[in-house]
């Protein structure tokens, strides 16, 4: 079994918005890659032992003084870089090369015309223009241009406001793009940085999902030996990809606690425990807990205070569940590589993403437990793999992201059971509907709110005064910024008399219409 870490790439971050698409793109390629600040100095990097670095895009301009930039070494180490966006800018500064303010600034699609016989981009072409040369469809997004060439490069691509868009030092290695080749706009994207990752730097193509379980399972094994591990399970894609991994690894010397608050969905609690208890044979403690919850909610309406509560009963219980397990060493965590740069990022100031949720799951330092986080290096759509890998069902894997305080901050104001009831039924309701007409995975995240006012309504010949559902789905890259999903008028229209007729107690029906910002995506 080769090493799967043997190859990998550096991709040193200068805070573009799309340095974690290069190193996902990098590993959709078949190669480690990792994250770390520009500034991380020649030491590490050189430690790090990359086979190819990739400086990325970032907001600064190399024209103004204290910006952003590597070492000249880093050039000198004969390990090929590739420089994009602002990373090909601070490459043309480092070896004498002129970057300007762009009197044309492009942002969005260009074409960039390509001169033969380069490395990176030769044989690449989305359409030849009258003369035969081949001419790429890329994303641009820059304000400065590189306006004079850097010291032995030729450029190998251009456009009209960007006469030099990449540039290439075939001697040295050393490759700079103006483009984004990382996002999917750009499509000959994946290829171009295949060409650099395999044909210039000559990684191999071993990061699959086979291979990355295979390795995380040897390395849970030699981590925790014979000692007996704790996992709080949610039911969320990462704790239930390290229960699967876990149980594959190290079999019974696994225990899951899983707390069911009461404000879960519909069913959730049981399907929970058929995937893991009865479906995979995974020793799995289920705490029925939603008394405890409704009675410390009770009264309590402020959001925030709803959700401290919350957090604070599940520490409370998984605490009181583990000091049961008196043999357990290690504390198993569902970590995931974004979290860690960010996290990072946050330690050394640069976090460019600020983070205001915690997930519920967030345990005291003072547990006295070792940590093991098998997903630590990984982005969550290759999580989503191992979890196929491991043969988790589908609909539990690429499931929409749900709040760690649940149900709390979809019922308005109060937690009552009555509300958390009604709400299970409509949300249910919408989301299985959504599934029925192919529409879930068009959406980033859908679901329902109960809004605790009463409204008039007609049935038959009645008069009903009963509460308010609220539908809420959204289309979202990042859940930092997110627009209202246009679904089909006939879809809201079915899903709204189904509700209102299926369901006693709720006479109407709303459909959320607000973008983020300013609404955030929960209404609490
Ligand atoms: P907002 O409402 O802030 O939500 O636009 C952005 C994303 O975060 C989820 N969310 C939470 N997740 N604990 C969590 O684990 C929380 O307290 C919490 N609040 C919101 C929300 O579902 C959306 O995906």
């Amino acid at each position: 079994m080769k090493d799967i870490h043997a190859d990998k790439i550096l991709i040193l971050d200068f805070g573009s918005q799309y340095t974690q698409l290069i190193a996902r793109r990098v590993r959709e390629l078949g190669t480690f890659s990792e994250i770390y600040p520009w500034d991380i100095g020649l030491e590490r990097i050189i430690s790090f032992n990359a086979k190819g670095i990739i400086l990325s895009g970032g907001p600064e301009s190399v024209t103004l003084e204290d910006t952003p930039v590597v070492s000249n070494e880093v050039l000198s180490l004969g390990i090929p870089v590739l420089g994009i966006c602002y990373g090909m800018q601070a490459i043309a500064n480092l070896m004498e090369g002129e970057v300007e303010e762009s009197n044309q600034k492009e942002f969005g699609y260009a074409k960039v015309n390509v001169e033969k016989g380069c490395e990176l981009l030769s044989g690449l072409s989305d359409h030849p223009d009258k003369n035969g040369k081949a001419i790429l469809d890329v994303w641009m997004s820059h304000g400065d241009r590189v306006a004079s060439l850097p010291k032995g490069f030729e450029v190998i691509a251009s456009t009209e406001s960007a006469p030099i868009a990449a540039i290439e030092n075939k001697e040295r290695k050393l490759y700079g793009l103006q483009f984004h080749p990382e996002v999917t706009h750009t499509k000959q994207g994946e290829k171009i940085l295949g060409r650099f990752i395999h044909d210039i730097c000559g990684c191999s193509s071993d990061w699959t999902s086979a291979n990355i379980v295979h390795e995380s399972i040897k390395n849970v094994k030699q981590q925790v030996g014979n000692d007996q591990v704790i996992l709080g399970l949610s039911g969320g894609v990462d704790s239930s990809v390290v229960a699967a991994l876990l149980h594959k690894a190290i079999g019974a010397q696994l225990t899951c606690i899983f707390v069911d608050t009461g404000l879960l969905r519909l069913n959730e609690g049981d399907q929970v425990m058929e995937t893991f208890a009865e479906h995979m044979g995974v020793k799995v403690i289920r705490v029925n807990a939603e008394q405890r919850y409704l009675e410390a909610l009770q009264g309590v309406t402020d959001p925030e205070k709803k959700r401290k509560i919350i957090g604070n009963l599940f520490i409370k219980i998984f605490e009181d569940e583990s000091s049961k397990l008196s043999n357990a060493k290690w504390l198993a965590q569902g970590t995931i590589y974004p979290d860690v740069i960010e996290s990072a990022g946050a330690s050394t100031g640069k976090a460019h993403l600020i983070k205001s949720h915690h997930n519920v799951g967030g345990l005291p330092d003072d547990m006295k437990l070792k940590l093991v986080e098998p997903l630590r290096e990984l982005f969550k759509d290759e999580v989503r793999k191992m979890g196929e890998e491991l043969g988790l069902p589908g609909a539990m894997i690429y499931r929409h992201p749900f709040p760690g305080p649940g149900l709390g901050v979809r019922i308005l104001g109060e937690v009552k059971k009555e509300f958390a009831d009604l709400l299970r039924l409509a949300d249910d309701i919408f989301i299985s509907e959504l599934r029925a007409t192919d529409l879930y995975d068009e959406v980033s995240q859908a679901f329902a709110v109960f809004l605790p006012v009463r409204s008039v309504g007609v049935m038959g010949d009645g008069r009903r005064y009963d509460y308010v559902i609220a539908l809420r789905a959204v289309e979202t890259i990042d859940f930092m910024t997110a627009r209202w999903a246009h679904l089909p008028y006939e879809f809201l229209d079915h899903v709204s008399r189904r509700i209102i007729n299926e369901i006693d107690g709720i006479s109407r029906v709303t459909y959320d219409i607000s973008g983020k910002p300013p609404a955030t995506i929960e209404w609490e």
